[in-house]
């Protein structure tokens, strides 16, 4: 009975300890608290604690032995040809740290421990050792200036380390630190939310910031990762992108960043992020007057307003006759002006709605490619232009000549 009883302690431990690893139950989850580097270690020549060298099949098999290590693991480097797993028990900002390149590895660093920024209460393990109104903070172990009681050793989950910002008690306020003023025993040091740190401007197209939840507050899936749910943005077929870990993104023209979540319900939202608020509209218009096609013509900005077939298009500040969801405020770069060809949403052509109730949309794939353009500036006209013989096909507003041939005896 008590060996069983003893059993059932040890399985029971076993299953609290599960659970209270956060979100590393399944393999999947593992690795959502880290920042991947392909083809890169983190190097220390003179550190006093050396990593500990383990066999492991995957990084989050690995993942799984650092958070064992708990404070002993801040990083792994992860040797894929050979599975082993080196522990790091320092991170890049150690003194003597140096991140290097080498084909052998992929480092995992965790996302606490280099980022600036806040997006739990209690899990900023950052540098920074100042507060708010800028007073330096007293060393943890310190009781000199301000006494207090939280010591490093007491703990040792808090990582109480040097005089860095931490937020041992939970304090809603966000990281802080007892002061070296006699006059101000603590003081929270203001370290941004994420969402602050690293504003987007237009639909965020551009934005690279770190801010891993939905505004529904649901954790993002990782890009690299098919679980929960099945996708087809891997990072690496769309490089330019930056499908990192599993930071909000916009890589396919949505309205705004966003990611798949890890609640298996919830395939995607989009994440709140700040717009930066410089007034970046003009600026976008300005330079990219484009008037002729380059690629998929989403930098066109001409003033091509018919269909192929000689339909008008319908304006995009209206509803009628097709109701829609690309109002101008929404999109302020994309410069939907009046009722022009435009490509907001990544088509493979610029395209408008059409004055056509029974025609929704229409390719504008009669604007003429930039290169085109280019050779016809070098087809000018003299006079009136009766001895022009070059190959200009189509009117000033966008119309496709007809053939001359069938038309000839007419006019
Ligand atoms: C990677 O591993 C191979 C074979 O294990 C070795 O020959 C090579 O030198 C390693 N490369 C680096 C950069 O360490
Ligand atoms: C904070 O104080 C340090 C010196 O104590 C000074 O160098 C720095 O400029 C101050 N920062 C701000 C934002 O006032
Ligand atoms: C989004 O962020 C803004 C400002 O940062 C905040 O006021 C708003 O409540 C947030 N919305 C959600 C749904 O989190
Ligand atoms: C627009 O062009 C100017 C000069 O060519 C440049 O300084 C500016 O950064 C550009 N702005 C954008 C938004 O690309
Ligand atoms: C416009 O072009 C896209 C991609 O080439 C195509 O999928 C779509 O059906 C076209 N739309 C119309 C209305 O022809
Ligand atoms: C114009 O007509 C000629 C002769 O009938 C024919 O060869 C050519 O393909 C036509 N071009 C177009 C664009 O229809």
């Amino acid at each position: 009975m008590r060996i069983y009883a003893s059993i059932y302690q040890a399985l029971f431990c076993a299953l609290l300890t599960a659970l209270h690893s956060g979100n590393c139950r399944r393999n999947h989850q593992c690795l959502q608290k880290y920042e991947k580097t392909e083809n890169h270690i983190l190097a220390c020549t003179d550190c006093p604690q050396t990593p500990l060298v383990r066999n492991s099949r995957s990084p989050e098999h690995c993942a799984r032995k650092c958070k064992k290590a708990k404070k002993n693991c801040r990083a792994f480097n992860f040797q894929r040809h050979s599975q082993k797993c080196h522990l790091l028990p320092f991170d890049r900002f150690g003194t003597d740290v140096q991140k290097q390149s080498n084909s052998n590895f992929t480092l995992y660093e965790k996302k606490d421990y280099i980022r600036e920024c806040i997006t739990g209460s209690n899990n900023y393990r950052g540098r920074r050792s100042w507060t708010k109104s800028n007073i330096t903070c007293q060393a943890w172990s310190d009781n000199i200036i301000n006494e207090h009681t939280f010591y490093p050793d007491r703990y040792p989950a808090h990582d109480l380390r040097e005089n860095f910002c931490r937020n041992p008690n939970n304090d809603p306020g966000g990281p802080w630190c007892y002061t070296i003023d006699p006059n101000v025993r603590a003081e929270e040091c203001g370290i941004p939310q994420c969402s602050e740190e690293e504003c987007m401007k237009c639909n965020g197209e551009d934005y690279r910031g770190r801010v891993d939840h939905t505004e529904g507050g649901r954790e993002c899936q990782r890009w690299d990762s098919v679980r929960p749910h099945k996708h087809h943005f891997q990072p690496k077929k769309y490089r330019d992108k930056d499908l990192k870990d599993n930071y909000c993104r916009n890589p396919d023209n949505r309205l705004r960043p966003w990611c798949y979540t890890m609640d298996p319900k919830t395939p995607w939202e989009y994440c709140n992020i700040t717009v930066c608020d410089s007034d970046y509209t003009e600026e976008s218009i300005a330079n990219t007057s484009t008037s002729c096609l380059e690629g998929k013509g989403t930098d066109y900005r001409g003033t091509t307003n018919v269909t192929p077939e000689g339909v008008s298009c319908q304006r995009w500040d209206s509803q009628f006759p097709h109701k829609h969801s690309f109002l101008p405020e929404n999109y302020k770069c994309k410069d939907l002006r009046e009722n022009y060809c435009r490509n907001p949403d990544g088509s493979e052509h610029p395209w408008c709605f059409t004055t056509d109730p029974n025609q929704r949309r229409a390719n504008c794939t009669h604007i003429p490619r930039c290169g085109a353009e280019a050779s016809q500036e070098t087809e000018c006209y003299e006079d009136t232009g009766e001895t022009y013989q070059g190959t200009l096909s189509i009117t000033r507003s966008g119309i496709p000549c007809a053939n001359w041939s069938q038309h000839i005896n007419r006019y």
